[in-house]
């Protein structure tokens, strides 16, 4: 079996085309552009490289955008005060913390003191439990964007074997939340888990996000499993490559996501709609 390849770049380019419309449309009817503030936290270069993705992201959608950058040995104080200056500007109608952020910083309480209606990201603990009780106000973009190529692949989720390789507040839990209200049969797999090929070999769909390049090979995948691949790995060469062996897992598999170009460009691509649906909401 060769493996249908999901394409993150024309799925998200398809999405992003409808929400530059809603944005105009937006902004013809109530003369509110959506705005996003990242803030940045320290010189991580991915982090980085993330951050501006999403700053021209925003751009290309005709959306506002922020970029608010501190070295990593900025006073926290400093990051707090201007969380609250954001969510008190009617400009701004997204905020997202790039994380990881530098060891000094409480992260919970700092995507805690972002205000919930603007925390596109999903993360504040008001968003995570309104997530887990079934009636999310932000789902975090990246399972949002692996929930979204689930649907538009036509992947019927109902009473399937979900298992998911990674237990991350950012992917891992929310993903498992999401399957789950699909109603599949959601394991989540860890550092810990013993015999990990067991429950993925299980699995009609598997959510590899553990951040091990091409961790995943043939022998662990069931014949005609969907494999969804989140990690962005760097090999010693500068190319990227995901947490699935990709040429050897796609002989195996009936859909796949290529990295780079499956869930990446949909992580941003989700952003944009937590953002654009907050400014519509607002504007309401
Ligand atoms: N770091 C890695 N993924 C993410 C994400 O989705 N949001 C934020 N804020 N930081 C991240």
């Amino acid at each position: 079996m060769t493996a249908k390849i999901l394409d993150g770049n024309a799925l998200a380019q398809k999405l992003r085309a409808d929400f530059k419309t809603r944005a105009e449309a937006l902004l013809a009817s109530r003369g509110t552009r959506p705005g996003l503030a990242v803030i940045l936290v320290g010189e991580d270069p991915a982090s980085q490289v993330y951050v501006r993705n999403k700053v021209n992201a925003c751009a290309q959608a005709g959306f506002h955008s922020e970029k608010i950058s501190y070295t990593a040995d900025v006073e926290a104080q400093l990051v707090f005060d201007r969380i609250a200056e954001l969510n008190a500007d009617p400009k701004i109608h997204g905020i997202l913390v790039q994380l990881p952020l530098p060891k000094h910083f409480d992260s919970d309480a700092v995507l805690k003191a972002i205000a919930p209606e603007k925390d596109v990201d999903g993360f504040h603990a008001e968003n995570v439990g309104a997530l887990m009780q079934g009636h999310p106000r932000f789902i975090p973009c990246t399972p949002y964007g692996v929930m979204k190529f689930l649907a538009e692949a036509g992947i019927d989720l109902k009473g399937k074997e979900a298992v998911i390789l990674g237990r991350s507040n950012i992917v891992g839990k929310p993903m498992a939340m999401l399957l789950m209200q699909a109603s599949a049969t959601v394991t989540i797999c860890h550092s810990q888990t013993r015999d990990l090929a067991f429950h993925t070999r299980r699995a009609d769909i598997l959510v590899a996000a553990l951040g091990k390049a091409r961790f995943v090979t043939a022998e662990m995948v069931k014949p005609g499993a969907v494999v969804i691949d989140v990690g962005i790995n760097r090999l010693p060469d500068g190319k990227l490559c995901g947490d699935v062996d990709f040429a050897a897992v796609s002989e195996v598999a009936s859909a796949i996501t290529p990295v780079p170009g499956g869930v990446g460009p949909m992580t941003i691509t989700m952003l944009l709609a937590n953002t654009l649906e907050a400014a519509e909401r607002e504007a309401r």
